[in-house]
């Protein structure tokens, strides 16, 4: 449509200049992309029936208006040039180019007869805009609703997916918004977004915690041991957030690391599942050994409890 338009008014403006020879009348035009920093020629040739001699060429953006006529140049005159690789060129050559040189140009002859259009892109990575963006941190509680959301820059602009994990597995999802109901302590994990563009990409991590309160299980609430016997409890906890978990012996002794009559460890119970092992391994001495043990996982305000009774075998 627009081409349509020129090459009529151009054919107007030769048939009034009496000029026989249309030629190469279409206008250029192109769209252009350069990397922030880069140099750009953004072409323009005269249509022949126009004399370079006598010619006036203007190159002007739609940011700035006119910024050149012939080989002088009014703005930005230390990045701008007219390059001139033969008589009837007058290309424009844009060094180090920034964003602000994102526009688009017109070269025209005189009477404004339009030479060449140039969309000028200038590209640049993607980048995360943090006041748009969710924290690196997010908590929300079991069961609720929470939205994770990633605001990217870049030109061409960044198409955003999401990834979970450490090892940063796509889910499916795409898009600037994350958003999950329901929402299972099972879901605690870091979750990424990557903004891409066809400059390169950005990842931005948000690790998202589900809280819940304190539990804690017992494997088995009973057990029979000979005296002198060696016998291992094991209790799970769970919790977010889950500030301590130990046993608590018979004789009313916290255990929360090895201590000679005991082996203590905890040990995570997977990938993704928020609860602990938490186990204690002894040997009953005397009779004073027997009773109950009890496991205590201590959150945000409270303490779950689960006791397991260790009764002689005889
Ligand atoms: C340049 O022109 C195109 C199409 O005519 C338009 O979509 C775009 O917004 C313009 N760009 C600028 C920077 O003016
Ligand atoms: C971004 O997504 C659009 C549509 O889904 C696709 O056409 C385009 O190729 C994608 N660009 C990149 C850089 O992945
Ligand atoms: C602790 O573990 C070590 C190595 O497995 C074992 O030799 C020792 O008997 C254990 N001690 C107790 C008190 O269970």
């Amino acid at each position: 449509m627009v081409v349509m338009m020129e090459r009529s008014f151009l054919a107007g403006f030769l048939l009034v200049g009496n000029l026989l020879s249309v030629g190469d009348a279409n206008p250029q035009e192109v769209k252009l992309y350069v990397r922030r920093g880069e140099n750009i020629m953004l072409p323009c040739h005269l249509t022949s029936g126009l004399d370079p001699e006598t010619v006036s060429v203007r190159w002007k953006s739609s940011k700035d208006s006119y910024l050149t006529s012939g080989k002088r140049v009014f703005k930005y005159d230390n990045q701008i040039e007219v390059v001139k690789t033969s008589t009837n060129h007058w290309n424009l050559l844009i060094k180090a180019a920034t964003d602000k040189f994102a526009a688009n140009y017109t070269c025209t002859a005189d009477q404004n007869v339009l030479l060449s259009r140039v969309q000028l892109l200038v590209l640049f990575a993607p980048k995360i805009e943090y006041g748009g963006s969710s924290s690196p941190k997010v908590n929300v509680d079991e069961g609720g609703t929470v939205e994770l959301t990633c605001e990217f820059t870049g030109e061409p602009v960044p198409n955003i997916t999401w990834l979970r994990g450490d090892d940063k597995h796509p889910i499916g999802i795409t898009g600037s918004k994350l958003f999950m109901r329901h929402v299972k302590r099972y879901a605690t994990d870091v979750y990424t977004c990557r903004g891409k563009n066809s400059v390169s990409f950005y990842d931005y991590a948000i690790n998202l915690a589900v809280k819940f309160s304190v539990e804690v299980d017992v494997m088995e609430k009973t057990i029979y041991v000979k005296r002198g016997a060696m016998f291992t409890i094991s209790c799970i906890t769970q919790g977010e957030p889950l500030y301590d978990m130990y046993w608590i012996d018979v004789h009313g002794v916290k255990v929360t690391s090895s201590m000679w009559k005991y082996n203590f460890t905890t040990e995570p119970a997977g990938a993704n599942v928020p609860a602990n092992f938490v186990t204690l391994e002894t040997r009953t001495g005397t009779q004073n050994d027997f009773g109950k043990y009890t496991c205590e996982a201590k959150g945000e305000g409270r303490v779950a409890k689960a006791t397991v009774e260790v009764i002689e075998l005889n």
